[in-house]
């Protein structure tokens, strides 16, 4: 860490008269929020322009440094020295009204420019109150649901001094090997768009200055899921047209709903990494998508360029990085170490340091940090875990529930029940119901399966046994959970994966249920009792004893701080489950990645004929498909027609159905469409989502649904990477999952 120069204000020659008029540009008595957005914008560069004028190279530095702090909340002992010198502006874990106030004090009372810290933190699926992991969220299939979870998320971290979340995680991830599939949207680009939009609107708001908003951050830029084989960091090597068409698409849509910051990621792509790769950094990002925010790097990631081989030291880390676009460095101090020598050896120029400051600034004037640095104490008391967000938790977990099976109508259990076993390592363990990034969410928050079942049925005898162990390699449990069987009226069985199984550095070759829990089930099921498998996850799981034998499955993922509650909502009906899943659900791991918007192949699967894309001991079709859920009622989707036989290549057009519920209860369908280009100058997916919308219907009711294909939705990227919608033949086909669908065509025509 260099030592700063200080340099007093007589150095840079400005009268007192010129040093006010620069103070009152910086510090305006005017709130920048009551003024019209253009005109705020150019207040703010001229603020900047102001601040930077002033700064020394040490300090413009400091802007670019963000350290950790303890995992508690608290700042670390060395971190006040380094603010009050201008030599830190950002923090991650340091949360908590009175840590983040301490440390603003210092660099807004007591540092030379009084330039305010941004304090980041992963608040992924929650700040205290905690939601479904974003994988279980997206499977609601309800934008307006994940945006509301978002936001509740922005208010508690906000209301405890948090400013910028390090969220939405908006990789696309078709690999359920690799464990950070459970902080995403699953498979699909489209999905992942609308949740990425979402998210994005629902932590920042239009105006992330406000007191219960905060930056996001779009995450990890970029291809970090197609990491091979699954194992996590791992090289990725992926074509620009699977970038643009795949990889990209989610980040895009958080461009265009305004997100503040990037993270840029730890794998490389077609060998340069991420953090030093200005073809991502520079050219898409802002060249071609005009992103003015700031890049944050991953968590040391600019000093692991030295692992990846293409840094031979610090000061080349440094370098490459910077010059590549990632602005501010997490945890690494490679800027800071050696940016002024790189700067004399002119490896480095001002400019590229200046650009780097001014985009890290920008987004602290537009968090309104230097007109409001602190947070409320008593502010933070109200808002974190409110009844008002507990009871918001609840709700969404309950939507992102997915009903995978559901024979004989077994569910939705009678309340009127006298008795019911309830068996399985995860069905009383508050850590797991959280997941893997609990952000500040705590395990004695957190209502379990049990818990949820005992103030479900306050009458009822609950006979619960654990059975085994997550990870169990003995059966010595088994006894009495089957006792705890026999003497129940029906079974509720929750088994999965521990929250640590999937998340960062959490990735597994295989995608059974961990130890004997299978075993476990067998010898349950074997007692004859109607049996409800619970599953509790970060990933899909290859289940396929358990989607043959047992009459009813739920995936709930790790549904959150009200997850007992919600599992039991929808167990007794009280929610009539309506989630699908956004990912597709294997047979067998080594049929990854399986993903539903394939290629078509030369070979495309034929039973009768060996010499096709199959495999020989596993069928080539997946156990669930993308999209899939089932409800407690019936729903019927049919009258398929669009608004015009052909179009235009710039033209657009209207997709309807009606959708029924045929059933006895008011549910809940997601109506999905998916498209396919027939016959292109490129090969095209055998099918695409393109637009979705869920929809509640009271049993006998009838709706119609329309959605609008453009141009946008249209096109593809053509032999020349170039953005087009070429004439021919366009499938439509529409359903309740990604296979079961019914079909239309149409003509898109030469204008
Ligand atoms: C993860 C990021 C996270 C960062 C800060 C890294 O290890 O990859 O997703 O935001 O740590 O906690």
């Amino acid at each position: 860490m260099p030592q700063p120069r200080l340099s007093p204000l007589s150095n840079f020659g400005l009268t007192i008269v010129s040093v006010i008029v620069l103070l009152a540009a910086i510090f305006p008595t005017q709130p920048i929020r009551t003024r019209g957005a253009a005109a705020q914008r150019s207040d703010i560069e001229r603020r900047i322009n102001a601040l930077l004028a002033r700064m020394t190279l040490a300090e413009k530095l400091g802007q670019l440094q963000q350290l950790d702090g303890h995992a508690d909340g608290r700042f670390k002992d060395e971190q006040p020295e380094l603010v009050r010198k201008g030599l830190l502006g950002s923090t991650l874990n340091v949360r908590g009204v009175k840590n983040t106030n301490d440390l603003q004090r210092i660099a807004v009372e007591q540092s030379r420019l009084k330039i305010p810290m941004i304090f980041g933190f992963d608040v992924i699926h929650g700040y205290r109150t905690v939601f479904p992991i974003p994988l279980g969220e997206t499977a609601s299939w309800d934008p307006a649901a994940v945006k509301r979870a978002a936001s509740i998320a922005a208010a508690e971290s906000r209301a405890a001094g948090v400013h910028w979340t390090f969220a939405p995680m908006v990789d696309i991830a078709r690999d359920a090997r690799w464990g950070r599939i459970a902080e995403g949207s699953g498979e699909d680009p489209y999905l992942g768009s609308v949740m990425a939009r979402a998210r994005v609107q629902g932590f920042q708001g239009t105006d992330y200055s406000a007191n219960d908003k905060v930056v996001a951050c779009a995450k990890h830029w970029v291809a970090y899921g197609a990491a091979e084989a699954g194992r996590d960091y791992n090289t990725t090597d992926v074509s620009e047209r699977t970038l643009r068409e795949v990889y990209f698409p989610p980040f895009k849509a958080a461009v265009d709903a305004g997100v503040g910051t990037f993270m840029s990621a730890f794998n490389s792509l077609n060998g340069v990494p991420t953090s030093a790769n200005p073809f991502t950094l520079t050219d898409i990002l802002r060249g071609e998508w005009k992103f003015d925010g700031f890049v944050v790097s991953d968590y040391t990631s600019v000093e692991e360029l030295i692992k990846h081989g293409v840094a031979a030291d610090g000061a080349e880390a440094a370098q490459e990085a910077l010059n590549a676009g990632v602005d501010m460095e997490m945890v690494s101090r490679l800027y800071n170490r050696h940016g002024a020598e790189l700067l004399k050896q002119r490896r480095l120029t001002q400019q590229t340091i200046d650009e780097a400051v001014r985009r890290i600034l920008r987004i602290k004037f537009r968090l309104g940090l230097f007109d409001k640095p602190y947070a409320d104490e008593a502010r933070e008391r109200a808002v974190i875990l409110s009844p008002a967000n507990v009871a918001a938790a609840r709700e969404i977990a309950a939507r992102s529930i997915v009903l995978l099976k559901n024979e004989k109508h077994v569910l939705p259990l009678a309340k009127s029940v006298k008795s019911v076993a309830l068996i399985g390592p995860l069905a009383d363990s508050q850590k797991d119901m959280i997941g893997s990034w609990t952000g500040d969410g705590r395990a004695e928050d957190a209502i379990t399966l049990l818990q949820g079942l005992k103030s479900k049925l306050p009458q009822a005898k609950i006979n619960y046994a654990k059975g085994c162990e997550i990870g169990c390699d003995r059966a010595e449990g088994f006894e009495e959970a089957v006792r705890a069987a026999r003497e129940s009226d029906v079974v509720i069985l929750a088994v999965g994966e521990s929250a640590e199984m999937s998340g960062e550095a959490a990735s597994r070759t295989s995608l059974d249920l961990p130890g004997r829990q299978l075993d476990l089930v067998r010898a349950v099921q074997a007692t004859g009792k109607p049996t409800t498998v619970v599953l509790m996850n970060g990933r899909p799981l290859t289940i396929n004893w358990i989607a043959e034998n047992t009459p009813a499955i739920l995936e709930t993922w790790f549904a959150g701080t009200q997850a007992g509650n919600a599992i039991a909502d929808v167990l007794f009906g009280d929610v009539n489950p309506g989630g699908k899943l956004p990912v597709t659900f294997p047979r067998a791991v080594g049929q990854i990645p399986l993903y539903y918007n394939h290629f078509n192949t030369g070979r495309p699967p034929d039973s009768n004929n060996k010499y096709t894309s199959k495999y020989t001991d596993v069928p080539w079709t997946p156990l669930f498909p993308f999209g899939y859920g089932l409800s407690y009622t019936q729903f019927k989707i049919t009258n398929l027609q669009l608004s015009a036989p052909r179009i235009p290549a710039n033209g657009k057009l209207t997709v309807s159905v009606d959708v029924e519920n045929v059933g006895k209860r008011a549910g809940d369908e997601v109506v999905q469409l998916y498209i396919r280009d027939v016959v292109a100058s490129v090969a095209r997916p055998v099918k695409e989502l393109k637009g979705f919308e869920r929809v509640r219907l009271e049993p006998g009711m009838k709706r119609r649904v329309d959605f609008a294909l453009n141009p946008e939705q249209l096109g593809f990227y053509n032999r020349k990477l170039r953005f087009v919608v070429e004439p021919g033949e366009i499938k439509v086909m529409v359903g309740p999952n990604s296979q079961d669908l019914i079909e239309s065509t149409f003509q898109v025509v030469e204008r």
